[in-house]
């Protein structure tokens, strides 16, 4: 019923939104049949992952990372963990104790230069940040172990080994694709003449996110990130992962997804739009990563904008007069979509800041209403197909209750992306199944101290 009352209330708002504006946007709404198919879909995708025959041309790779062993929440001791692949790099050293643990962390920035540049350079500076910290911290002598959360598409050989498959998000450094970045980092750290850390294991950070939220809540099937990049992972029965290779004593193995590359085959095109066809073909990866791009925060933003400067020159917005900020790529932060839906109903202040912001404070409160309609479908849709996805993966499992942990910029931030995400996946999971969404405390960080705990590295 909540569901039903939260729908209404969203399309009453939208009485005041321009006829025409609303028009133009129905290319953005996905209906429940048009989401059934998806779902249908990437089930197929995830299955070709899996299957030892498909695997290799796979669009979903559905990566092995051999951790099989959710926490206890007995494991105790001081990690580190190095965070890479959001929106900042991190280094942290965290301790794990009794009911409690305790982070100290400090965050680094990757200058553009480094994101693109070679990938000596991009392992040289994270060792470096490294030393630095563990010297700061005064646990240089100590060879903590350390989990590296590494959140690109790896082919995992093993938890210590692990191949990048590709480059995804805003990175592309280059002699790193097919290499073992667990060996990068240690030749790195090596080339400063000190081997002061153990270590211990490579992770994704929806494994990380899994892990973390299982040490608080053992019911945790699912991991998710809806922040610069979306992914997924789950618990896998071992004997479903045709490619498997680890301890076949233990039931289930974290199958990392990698669903952000679904649509790479095509299997999207039918819903795609002329503007996430121009954030493709801008984009880095061109033809890669296509459900990623239709939601994640990277390019959330500039989906608005391509559409504001649309529109605007269409005269259906701020009377046909385009900024040069607006008219500016990136100049949209994905931020100010959760900002300007943040506004209260009939109010506009968060609204006019950004305009403000970006050259519009010509705008008209029409103008306020329109755009903010145009954000709610943009972030609504991006909610749907997460959702979607998730409903998938719980349909798979079987269990008859699934926690879902989920971390990211978009998740946190958006005032109604986990009130989406619980209302549609709701519709789409087998009826006798129940689930929870909770947010993930620091994912990335503790997951990553779990995993290396769990992986009984020297500790
Ligand atoms: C991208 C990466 C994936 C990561 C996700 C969220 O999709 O390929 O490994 O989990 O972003 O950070």
């Amino acid at each position: 019923a909540i569901i039903h009352e939260k729908d209404d209330e969203y399309y009453c708002r939208h009485d005041y939104v321009s006829s025409s504006i609303r028009e133009a946007c129905q290319d953005m709404v996905l209906s429940d049949e048009q989401l059934k198919v998806i779902r249908e879909r990437l089930l197929r995708s995830i299955n070709e992952g899996l299957s030892k025959e498909t695997h290799a041309s796979a669009t979903v790779k559905c990566f092995i990372t051999y951790v099989q062993d959710l926490p206890s929440g007995k494991e105790r001791g001081k990690f580190l963990a190095l965070d890479l692949g959001g929106t900042n790099f991190r280094i942290l050293l965290i301790t794990l104790g009794e009911n409690h643990f305790d982070m100290k962390s400090k965050i680094y920035a990757i200058p553009q230069s480094i994101m693109t540049g070679s990938g000596v350079e991009l392992f040289d500076h994270i060792a470096e940040c490294l030393l630095n910290f563990i010297k700061d911290q005064g646990v240089y002598k100590q060879q903590l172990p350390l989990g590296f959360t590494f959140s690109f598409p790896c082919q995992q050989l093993g938890l210590t080994k692990g191949l990048l498959s590709q480059w995804t998000k805003g990175f592309n450094c280059s002699g790193v694709v097919g290499q073992d970045v667990v060996k990068l980092l240690k030749e790195a750290l090596q080339r400063r003449g000190d081997s002061t850390v153990d270590l211990c294991a490579i992770l994704n950070d929806t494994t990380g996110t899994l892990m973390s939220c299982a040490w608080k809540n053992p019911n945790t099937r699912i991991g998710i990130i809806v922040g610069t990049g979306c992914n997924a992972c789950y618990i896998e029965k071992v004997e479903n992962v045709e490619l498997f290779d680890g301890d076949f004593s233990k039931p289930y193995v974290i199958i990392n997804t990698e669903w952000g590359n679904f649509g790479a085959d095509g299997s999207l095109d039918d819903i795609l739009t002329e503007y996430d066809r121009e954030i493709d073909r801008n984009s880095l990866n061109p033809g890669k990563q296509i459900f990623e791009k239709i939601i994640s925060g990277m390019y959330m933003g500039e989906i608005v904008r391509l559409m504001l400067v649309k529109f605007t020159k269409q005269k259906l917005l701020f009377n046909g007069q385009v900024s040069e900020q607006l008219n500016t790529k990136g100049s949209f932060l994905t931020k100010y979509v959760s900002d300007i839906e943040n506004d209260e109903k009939d109010n506009f202040t968060k609204c006019r800041e950004v305009f403000h912001e970006l050259g519009l404070s010509h705008a008209s409160d029409q103008d306020c209403m329109n755009v903010r309609y145009i954000c709610e479908i943009v972030s609504r849709r991006a909610a749907h197909l997460v959702s979607a996805g998730a409903a998938t993966l719980i349909n798979k499992m079987d269990f008859n209750s699934v926690t879902i942990g989920v971390d990211g910029s978009v998740y946190r931030f958006h005032p109604n992306f986990h009130d989406l995400m619980v209302g549609k996946i709701t519709q789409m999971v087998k009826s006798n199944v129940k689930f929870d969404i909770m947010l993930s405390e620091d994912g990335s960080g503790r997951g990553a101290a779990l995993v290396a705990a769990v992986a009984s590295c020297s500790v």
